[in-house]
């Protein structure tokens, strides 16, 4: 571990729209060629990366005919076989294409809503012959510029109908597979509905079939919203819903900026990794980022291991953070416990009322007390920095 070199039991995966992003932006053409499918997983492999995700429209035009379909999967699958990658996640392009221009699961029309749902329900069996278990939805085009058209409303309907219908689709068919609902608050649209992981967790509870549907938050987005990620995926944790994550990078309150894992918000990255590892989650650490518009492919390539090259560090800073004697006697000075108390206090009978009631504090006393978080952000800092 002390070489940070990536493994597959790291459980690094990368999209294939991510290494494979050829530097296009709103102003700008593209700065890199297109790389093929076969050669990402390739190369991926050839880093320690454990998997790859992908949208249909990544390895199967839109308009391929059956036979084409067929025949990039069956060499998608040789180059995973050959590579020993996995596809542990996939995902359905409804953003691409001007059918979607105005949303896809909550279009207005209820013809591009039945489209979305029959591209998805195609997307889904594709995902699944390649192996994936986790199935995402991001909703790029799943908002609104104008509210004139009363969407805002109407639009969690129809999302609601288009997830019990394809979770259904799935119970039908006896898929092992999982639904994990990404949300963002803006890009491409003026503001996307559900844009955030608490937004999200309170339509989950609104499903038919809530236990199959969970999160898959990303850094950059919660980010966009001012928000704290590390809380948003405690959130998730909570609620049993983290069933996938997106990290990558991103300053507050810009575009989408998809950076390197780690590239602006270090801190941040740190509580993240030591939140992930020890909260018992299993499933992928998906990089969900693309290098800078200015890098050639050994950029792209670069940019890929200093992902997974951060995570490993901060993963190792994290146990070196809980092993730190001066940390953890700041950490236990912090904490405060009292057995007597959580008895009165876990759970309300009459009793407990009672002796609650007749508790006496010393308010006064327990205001002025200094709880210690200066130090112990500064020995966190000194451990990032190296010096412990
Ligand atoms: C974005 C999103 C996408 C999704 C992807 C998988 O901001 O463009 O993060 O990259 O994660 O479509 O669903
Ligand atoms: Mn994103
Ligand atoms: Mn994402």
């Amino acid at each position: 571990m002390s070489d940070y070199q990536p493994r597959p039991e790291d459980k690094f995966t990368f999209g294939l729209w991510t290494v494979g992003n050829p530097g296009r932006d709103p102003f700008g053409e593209p700065t890199r060629p297109r790389l093929e499918p076969t050669y990402i997983v390739e190369r991926l492999a050839a880093l320690g990366a454990w998997g790859v995700n992908l949208h249909d429209n990544d390895l199967v035009p839109l308009d391929a005919t059956a036979r084409e379909r067929d025949a990039i999967v069956r060499e998608f699958k040789q180059a995973l076989d050959d590579h020993g990658l996995v596809v542990p996640m996939a995902t359905t392009n409804l953003f691409s294409d001007p059918v979607f221009k105005d949303g896809a699961f909550t279009s207005a029309d209820a013809r591009v809503r039945a489209y979305a749902l029959q591209k998805t329900l195609d997307a889904i069996d594709l995902g699944v012959e390649l192996g994936a278990t986790t199935y995402v939805f991001w909703g790029g085009r799943e908002g609104a510029e104008v509210d004139g058209g009363g969407n805002a409303l109407a639009g969690l309907a129809h999302f609601r109908e288009a997830l019990n219908f394809l979770c259904a689709y799935v119970r039908d068919q006896g898929l092992e597979l999982r639904f994990a609902l990404e949300p963002k608050p803006n890009e491409p649209r003026g503001d996307l509905y559900l844009p955030t992981v608490g937004s999200m967790l309170g339509f989950i509870a609104t499903l038919e079939y809530p236990e199959m549907v969970g999160l898959n938050p990303e850094f950059a987005h919660e980010t966009m919203a001012g928000l704290s990620f590390v809380h948003a995926v405690a959130q998730a944790i909570d609620a049993g819903k983290l069933f996938h994550i997106d990290l990558n990078d991103q300053k507050m309150s810009r575009f989408d900026q998809d950076l390197r894992f780690g590239a602006e918000n270090l801190k941040a990255a740190f509580f993240l990794v030591r939140l992930l590892e020890s909260s018992g989650y299993a499933g992928p650490r998906h990089f969900d980022a693309h290098a800078l518009r200015t890098e050639d492919e050994e950029g792209v390539w670069a940019f890929a291991s200093g992902c997974m090259r951060t995570y490993l560090i901060l993963k190792e800073r994290a146990a070196r953070f809980d092993a730190d004697p001066e940390i953890g006697a700041a950490l236990e000075a912090y904490r405060v416990e009292d057995a007597e108390l959580a008895a009165l206090t876990g759970s309300y009978s009459r009793e407990s009322l009672e002796a609650l009631r007749g508790r006496e504090f010393d308010r006064i006393a327990l205001g002025r007390r200094g709880p210690g978080l200066e130090r112990l952000d500064q020995l966190t800092v000194e451990l990032l920095l190296g010096l412990r």
